[in-house]
């Protein structure tokens, strides 16, 4: 079956939110990174929802032996809490309180990942407090001696703004909608196209529209529209980039 760009493998917010995915390949992989530079590398992978960045993220820290973060469970999982104990995402205060309760979901929780945990995360996350809540967790995973892989919308901004190598991963918010309608379809959840496009278009507006720390390209990322590609050929593409990238700073 051909596996399209955007699609969700595994949630790699690892055990009990330790939020992270240790690298599980085997040994001959292990090192790839270290072939190139002899500190750690770390590579940010920044884009809109259902651009296909999450998966391009899991390939890229499968192909170097990294461990991988996928930032956007961390805000996820603050909205689950709220959505379960009943917190209120208009209130920043509310949600800067759940960010304690961030440890004790479930990181293989199917809720996770639906439309309505996704669109409170969304809200909850222009919040500079909540924002500031889940950073260290962020700069200490990005920091560690291994390297690492960290996807979200502004890792290659705020979050390791000197990473090694920094993709923008985009598409056009239609083919994302395609994307994620099939997605949750294949999960059996309920999805409807004209549905899932205002909710891609208003998430973009607000993640790229905040204050704190916005959706944006850094000055220094590599563009990848992946609105033509499948999922294959986005992953070849984004492993090009980085090793084109890691082969010129280990010239440099
Ligand atoms: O990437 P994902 O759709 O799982 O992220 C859920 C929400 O969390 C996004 O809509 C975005 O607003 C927020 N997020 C963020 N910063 C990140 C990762 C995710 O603001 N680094």
């Amino acid at each position: 079956m051909r596996r399209v760009a955007g699609e969700n493998g595994p949630t790699a917010i690892g055990a009990r939110l330790a939020i992270a995915q240790s690298p599980c390949q085997s040994a001959a992989r292990m090192n790839r990174a270290r072939a190139y530079s002899s500190g750690p590398v770390v590579i940010a992978v920044d884009g809109p929802a259902a651009s296909g960045k999450g998966s391009i993220a899991r390939a890229l820290a499968r192909h170097f032996g990294l461990p991988h973060m996928d930032t956007g469970m961390l805000y996820r999982a603050v909205a689950l809490t709220m959505f379960r104990f009943g917190g209120d995402p208009a209130s920043e205060f509310e949600a800067v309180r759940a960010c304690e309760g961030v440890a004790q979901i479930d990181p293989t929780d199917p809720e996770l990942r639906s439309e309505v945990v996704g669109s409170i995360a969304s809200r909850i996350s222009t919040y500079p407090g909540v924002r500031a809540a889940l950073m260290d967790r962020q700069r200490g995973f990005a920091g560690q001696a291994a390297g690492a892989v960290l996807d979200g919308r502004d890792i290659g901004t705020v979050i390791a703004p000197n990473a090694t190598v920094k993709l923008f991963v985009t598409a056009s918010a239609e083919v994302r909608a395609q994307r994620r309608v099939r997605e949750l379809l294949e999960r059996g959840m309920p999805a409807h196209f004209e549905d899932v496009l205002i909710d891609i278009r208003s998430r973009d507006a607000r993640d790229s529209g905040r204050e704190a720390a916005p959706l944006a390209q850094a000055d220094d990322a590599e563009l990848l529209d992946t609105s033509e590609m499948d999922l294959d050929e986005a992953i070849e593409a984004a492993i090009k980039l980085a090793e084109n990238k890691l082969a010129a700073l280990a010239k440099a």
